[in-house]
């Protein structure tokens, strides 16, 4: 979602802001601008809708000089993606320029009380409220940018990250934030300021994430200055982060997503590094042990998430329910957040989440902490809103995910998730010590598996053109595959627009089964598992109606294979890791299935990397 980038010091701010830009356009955007502030103190401010590219079109042979400046990657919420809606925006009298992240909810009624004293607009977006809002409180009080900008964030009811630059003040940007991620780069003398330290990674490696409610004052001849929405001081805390620029590239692939397919041996390996004993097969995860009086007297455990993150949770909630005896319910972070839900202090909240920003992932988790229970993140984003707002959790530890659909966050976040249940289960003596083992041995040989399973990738890029043209899709599992089912149907919807729909194997004579007939296909994860017979037979009843079956079957497994019409074998692994071998495939079909339709693959239309807003 939108996505910002600011800079005040010593170099020309343009070059810093639109590679920022250009590293942020994965989270999904459809308009772009810049404002800066040059050094006679003329505040320009160049926006439009489109890509980062066509601003920069745009700004070729303009006044674009200056030292400090922000920019914007802007997702529509309020007014349509147009120039006009585009971000910075000025303020009435064209004295601060603002650029926001989020949604002001109260918009309607701070603009009313704006018309009356005397402001217009020019846009329809709720963030022009909000620099008319600061500038209204600054003229009428007297006072600084800072203290205006706090002022004005009191009578704010909504999520934002914000950055105000104003004309005359060429040394300052004021940002702040609540609910919105915002993270402030410190150089020498200069300043960088992002709403994802990963765009500003080429410039420092220190950094200080702001905190909700707070307002920083960003000048370049002084020291950074936090002060809370009160007025108080906040400490300035400054944190190092290792992450290197190879990782934010293709590195040779023609999308985001092919390569984040690829690497998963690596990811995986990097997932439990350090975590499991390859000699003894013990795992450890400090953020369990350390709080494992929790997870002992735990009555139960609700996962909340999002999207592909909730898939992965459907998988977490077998597995420890089968290795920890505890029961686990999987919700939507967005409905459970606005359903009143009952959380007993002895319930274990547990938030998944790649981006560790999503608004309603991080709304649950702070009704989770204000009911008592204690809560746990399993995020891949270090340092991300929801990894800080969490009591304690286990990082996945994949690198970052640029391509807007998840493939190499969903297998760490099921890694994640059984290590949590051996080391749970083992404490809890609900765990046999040879399932232990053959799981922790498991997880310790996916990477071999895993780079057998993307040899297939030729056989489904050639599997995918006979595809290409279908205009629907089932997708069939059960157990532990029926979520990997769900994750299929999700990765080629959103990727490829062809509308796909998962379903447990077994649901399809309930209804379902209806819409087949040869225009149908239907993929089925028909691997050697507990109802491996039960799903064979859901595969004949839907031949024996006409539809065609593309089947996920164990390797050299020849009854499946007469089944089917197109087979797809994956190795095997125990039981519980399956879900981590099947995705991959479909990861593998949605992506060439998009590719040949001549999708855009890694911001594909609509959406977002980062969910930032309800
Ligand atoms: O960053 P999160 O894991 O919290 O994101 C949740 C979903 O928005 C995300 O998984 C989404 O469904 C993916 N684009 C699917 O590939």
């Amino acid at each position: 979602m939108c996505g910002i980038v600011g800079y005040v010091g010593h170099s020309q701010a343009l070059p810093v802001i639109l590679k920022g830009l250009h590293r942020l356009e994965y989270r999904g955007y459809d308009s772009a601008g810049v404002a800066l502030l040059d050094a006679e103190g003329k505040l320009n401010v160049y926006k439009c809708k489109g890509k980062v590219a066509e601003l920069e079109r745009h700004l070729e042979g303009k006044d674009s000089f200056g030292t400090i400046g922000i920019g914007h990657t802007r997702w529509a919420t309020h007014g349509e993606p147009n120039d006009v809606n585009a971000h910075p925006h000025f303020s009435e009298s064209g004295e601060l320029a603002l650029i926001h992240n989020g949604i002001i909810e109260n918009f309607r009624v701070l603009k009313d009380a704006l018309i009356q004293n005397g402001f217009s607009f020019r846009s329809s977006t709720d963030s022009e409220v909000l620099v008319n809002l600061i500038e209204y409180i600054r003229k009428t009080n007297g006072c600084t940018l800072a203290e205006a900008v706090r002022i004005a964030l009191k009578q704010v009811v909504g999520a934002y990250a914000i950055a105000v630059i104003e004309k005359g003040n060429p040394d300052e940007i004021v940002a702040a934030k609540q609910s919105s991620p915002m993270v402030i780069g410190i150089g020498k003398d200069e300043y960088y300021l992002s709403s994802d330290a990963a765009s500003i990674i080429d410039y420092t490696n220190e950094f200080v994430y702001l905190n909700d409610g707070e307002v920083a004052i960003i000048n370049r001849n002084n020291p950074l200055h936090i002060v809370k929405l009160s007025g108080e001081d906040s400490p300035v805390d400054i944190k190092k982060l290792e992450l290197s620029i190879s990782q934010l590239e293709k590195g040779g692939y023609p999308h985001f997503m092919l390569k984040e397919i690829n690497e998963q041996p690596q990811t995986i390996l990097d997932c439990i590094r350090g975590r499991i004993s390859p000699d003894t097969g013990e795992v450890i995860l400090s953020g369990i042990l350390d709080n494992m009086d929790k997870f002992l007297n735990a009555k139960r455990i609700i996962i909340v998430a999002c999207g592909t993150s909730w898939h992965a949770a459907l998988i977490g909630e077998r597995i420890i329910e089968e290795f920890c005896r505890i029961p686990v319910e999987v919700e939507y972070a967005s409905e459970f957040r606005y359903r009143n839900p009952i959380i007993h202090s002895d319930d274990i909240v547990v938030a998944v989440s790649q981006s560790g920003e999503t608004a309603d992932t991080l709304a649950a988790v702070e009704l989770a902490r204000k009911a008592g229970a204690f809560v746990y993140g399993i995020c891949n984003v270090i340092g991300s809103s929801i990894a800080r707002a969490t009591d304690s959790g286990t990082y996945i530890h994949v690198g970052p995910e640029i391509g807007v659909a998840s493939t190499k966050a969903f297998t760490g976040q099921v890694t994640v998730m059984a290590m949590m249940a051996l080391v749970i289960g083992k404490a809890l003596g609900t765990l046999p010590e040879e399932t232990y083992l053959a799981v922790s041995k498991g997880i310790l040989g996916l990477p071999e598996l895993i780079a057998q399973t993307l040899k297939m990738s030729d056989q489904i890029a050639d599997l995918a053109k006979i595809f290409t043209y279908a205009h629907n899709f089932i997708y069939l599992g059960r157990g532990y595959n029926y979520p990997t089912a769900l994750e299929g149907a999700l990765k080629l919807k959103e990727i490829s627009y062809i509308h796909a729909e998962g379903l447990p194997a077994a649901e399809m004579k309930h209804g379902p089964i209806a819409l087949i007939d040869a225009e149908m296909p239907t993929v089925a994860i028909a691997t050697l598992d507990q109802t491996y017979e039960k799903t064979i037979s859901n595969i004949e009843e839907i031949k024996a109606r006409g539809g065609k079956i593309i089947a996920l079957v164990s390797r050299g497994d020849d009854l499946a294979r007469r089944s089917a019409d197109y087979c797809l074998e994956i190795p095997q692994t125990v039981e519980c890791l399956m879900p981590i071998l099947s995705s991959i495939p479909l990861q593998l079909l949605a992506y060439y299935i998009a590719v040949y339709k001549g999708r855009n693959v890694d911001q594909p239309r609509n959406l977002a990397k980062s969910v930032t807003v309800e």
